[in-house]
């Protein structure tokens, strides 16, 4: 056996990689119930790559078989209503766990410096994402697939002088069609999870490079020589980590945090199978009712909403009733996102030592966007519409007071060491 590994650690660094980014990586003691996500999130992408896999197997991705199709899939191969529920909760699931890891980032300052890029690389991901999600939800080729599209790519129409010609485009036709289908199809399957994945391996990368952040906030690495050997954790962590630092309050990620994770992934496969055997509609919210009828270019449903996990956008889109100030403030939304660690000024990363008024804001902009989501899955009335308004208006508020007051912030101390 440890000849053959001495084999292959001559002509590639097998060893060296496992050692680095597992069994001699330093991560923080305290890691909490926040830092599950990002592992169940890579268990998602790997379920959505080999259901989808699958699925594509049986799916017809023309205008006429697509709905079909999925029928097929549905009701005669077997274990086909499995796959396919995998699949659809899958992209449910994979938005909750990146929207709770994406919290957890905020909360405790993880895209602060040293961790601009690993933030930004999140960002990318989550926009392929975005864009992954929107494409997979026409290929169903049901009423909510195809009206649902309508809306969206129409929204390219507001942009001045070259809207018509990128709509027209985008579809590959002057409507949605069996045209459109095909594109959505190619770029789903193949072009967008090959991003996705390279994306998540740059994330990960960049992620060992500057070494995980943790609830606390505080840095794992101390100036060499800095610290006594008896305060030193035990175990061995890389060269690679150890050449410039003395590493305090951390373990090796496997086997310990493996195992601990394995808890994590335990009790979400518990939520995931409920889902998929008990509800996999969700009520509506993971596949909604007009979507079990094929789509139908003569009819419009009586009522168009995305997916909930597109709600909190479309509702900034429209709570402005120009079209196109709503596109901008709609994207304007994600921009804010990516510009955060050079929005948030402050020197102190986690919640827990930043001030009251941080707090405040960052508990606001949660609420804003749990509303948003609400009331993007609500028919626009006034009462709504108005809300909508109130809360987009929290939303950028919280980007906007973050800049202002961040610089000058009145922090807790900051401990030098991880106690808790
Ligand atoms: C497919 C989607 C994603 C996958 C598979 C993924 C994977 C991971 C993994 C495995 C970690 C280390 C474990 C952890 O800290 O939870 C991590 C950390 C991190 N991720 Fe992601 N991630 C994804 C999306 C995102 C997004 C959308 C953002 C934000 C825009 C983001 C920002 C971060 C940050 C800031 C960290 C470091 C956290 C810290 O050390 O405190 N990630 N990611």
């Amino acid at each position: 056996m440890n000849k053959l590994i001495a084999w292959f650690d001559e002509r590639i660094p097998m060893t060296k990689t496992w050692n680095i980014h597992l069994a001699q990586y330093p991560a923080p003691k305290n890691f909490n119930f926040w830092y599950i996500f990002g592992v169940l999130a890579t268990l998602v992408l790997v379920n959505q790559i080999v259901t989808g896999i699958w699925l594509t197997m049986n799916y017809v991705p023309t205008g006429e078989g697509a709905f079909a199709s999925v029928e097929f899939i549905m009701r005669d191969i077997e274990y086909g209503w499995l796959l396919r529920y995998m699949h659809s909760t899958g992209a449910s699931a994979f938005f909750v766990v990146v929207y709770l890891h994406m919290f957890r980032g905020m909360m405790y300052g993880s895209y602060q410096k040293p961790r601009e890029l690993l933030w930004i690389f999140g960002m990318l991901i989550f926009l392929v994402l975005m864009a992954e999600a929107f494409m997979g939800y026409l290929l169903p080729w049901g009423q909510m697939s195809y009206w649902g599209a309508q809306v969206i790519i129409s929204l390219f129409g507001a942009i001045p002088i070259i809207g018509d010609d990128l709509t027209q485009w985008i579809r590959g036709d002057y409507v949605i069609s069996g045209a459109t289908l095909n594109r959505f199809f190619a770029l789903h399957v193949i072009a967008l999870p090959l991003v996705l994945v390279i994306l998540v391996f740059l994330h990960i990368i960049a992620l060992h490079e500057v070494g995980s952040n943790n609830p606390e906030g505080i840095s794992i690495k101390k100036p060499k020589g800095s610290v006594p050997e008896s305060e030193k954790p035990k175990f061995k962590f890389h060269e690679r980590f150890t050449n410039k630092y003395d590493i305090v309050d951390a373990f090796p990620f496997f086997p310990y945090y493996i195992v601990k994770d394995l808890v994590g992934i335990a009790i979400f496969l518990f939520f995931f199978c409920y889902v998929i055997f008990f509800a996999p509609a969700m009520g509506g919210m993971f596949l909604e009712p007009p979507n079990f009828e094929a789509a139908n270019p003569l009819k419009t449903p009586e009522h168009i909403a995305p997916v909930w996990y597109f709600t909190p956008f479309y509702a900034i889109l429209r709570a402005v009733p120009n079209k196109l100030l709503g596109v901008i403030l709609m994207f304007g939304a994600i921009v804010a996102l990516f510009v955060l660690p050079w929005l948030d000024r402050g020197k102190v990363r986690s919640v827990r030592y930043r001030s009251t008024l941080h707090k405040i804001n960052l508990t606001v902009f949660a609420i804003s966007f749990i509303v948003l989501g609400y009331l993007g899955l609500k028919p626009a009335t006034d009462v709504y519409t108005f809300f909508a308004r109130v809360f987009t208006f929290l939303y950028f508020a919280f980007f906007v007071l973050l800049f202002f007051y961040s610089k000058n912030e009145k922090c807790k101390p900051v401990p030098e060491r991880i106690t808790k």
